[in-house]
């Protein structure tokens, strides 16, 4: 879709849960927009800050040693408001009162449900996919990814140190909301015994049981569990199993820890390219887009198409993953 007239002042925000490198993003947006002769807005704390009009203008020096925080400068909030259209409506008046007539929305399909409300009020918008959850359809990439999942991974490598020490079996529970892509990658990247995860588990805890039980005669000193944020119940999962193999449990819930850190080298590069382009559309007239990355390259969808998209793990991925955790006799 085409905006109506020339874009002068852009704003930008970041929504719903922070990730690494939404520093990056703001920063590229706010660069970018000033190379391109508009103005930039900072809207903090996500749509709650834009209806309560916490908006400052933002120059070149605003984001000058961001790059390499975690979290995000603007702030973030979840804000009920925003779902209902009395809210949407007040969203787009403070956009029109402070002259924002192209948002740069940075956060996940909730925060863009929330652009695309903007955008059918005539507020111009793009999206720019931030969360460490990776569950987002229309893109390979969002930002925050790469840094969490690493973050996660040298929090296992530690965790699995200690459970052999102790002949243990230890669940480490990962973030993900109801998405598994942070447990495969962890499951695979730590060379995991078992890897749980939502879009796939059928709940048989005697299966996992026995595979630990097996394991243990097989001399293993240790057993891995990860087990996705969407499944949960980590702690009474570890006393069920310790009750059944007889075999000292610990359950470690990594939490928050995965959403804080500096970004690594990918996510600042992708969010920094993900935050031009998404500048580089309002200035080519465009809205009610979303930015992403496939195939290698970036590019950018229509909001209401990329809503509708469906995300499955990677089939061959998760079928690579169960076999290299699998017990061999030979
Ligand atoms: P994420 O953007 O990471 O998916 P949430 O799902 O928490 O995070 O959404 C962030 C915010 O986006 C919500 O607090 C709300 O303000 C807004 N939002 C979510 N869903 C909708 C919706 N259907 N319509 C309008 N706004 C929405
Ligand atoms: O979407 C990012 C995420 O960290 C999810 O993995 C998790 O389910 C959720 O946010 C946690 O949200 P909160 O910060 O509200 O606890």
């Amino acid at each position: 879709m085409a905006a109506e007239k020339k874009i002068q002042t852009i704003g930008v925000l970041t929504s719903g849960g922070d990730s690494p490198g939404m520093n990056a993003a703001i920063r590229a947006v706010v660069r970018r927009g000033l190379a391109l002769g508009m103005k930039v807005k900072g809207i903090r704390k996500g749509y709650d800050g834009l209806m309560n009009e916490e908006i400052i203008d933002m120059t070149a020096r605003d984001v000058s040693d961001t790059i390499a925080r975690g979290g995000t400068i603007l702030y973030t909030a979840r804000c009920a408001e925003m779902r209902t259209p009395e809210g949407q409506e007040r969203a787009a008046e403070v956009c029109r009162k402070h002259g924002i007539d192209g948002l740069v929305v940075i956060g996940g399909d909730g925060s863009f449900a929330g652009a695309q409300k903007l955008a059918n009020l005539g507020i111009n918008t793009v999206g720019v996919p931030g969360t460490i959850d990776l569950d987002i359809a229309c893109t390979e990439y969002t930002i925050g990814f790469d840094t969490a999942v690493n973050t996660a991974m040298e929090a296992i490598d530690k965790v699995r140190d200690t459970s052999t020490s102790h002949e243990r079996c230890s669940i480490i529970e990962v973030m993900g909301r109801n998405a598994g892509y942070i447990a495969l990658w962890c499951g695979i990247a730590n060379g995991a015994e078992d890897i749980l995860l939502p879009e796939k588990y059928d709940y048989d805890e005697q299966k996992i049981i026995n595979n630990i039980i097996q394991n243990r005669k097989r001399g293993k000193k240790h057993h891995i569990i990860i087990n996705a944020e969407g499944i949960g119940h980590s702690t009474s999962m570890a006393k069920r199993i310790e009750a059944a193999t007889g075999i000292e449990t610990r359950a470690t819930i990594l939490g928050h820890m995965q959403r804080g850190g500096s970004p690594t080298c990918k996510d600042r590069v992708y969010a920094s390219i993900m935050g031009a382009y998404a500048v580089d559309l309002l200035a080519a007239g465009k809205t009610k887009r979303v930015v992403g990355y496939k195939n290698g390259e970036y590019i950018d969808f229509d909001i209401n198409e990329a809503l509708a998209m469906n995300k499955d793990l990677p089939p061959y991925q998760y079928e690579v993953a169960r076999s290299l955790s699998a017990n061999y006799d030979r």
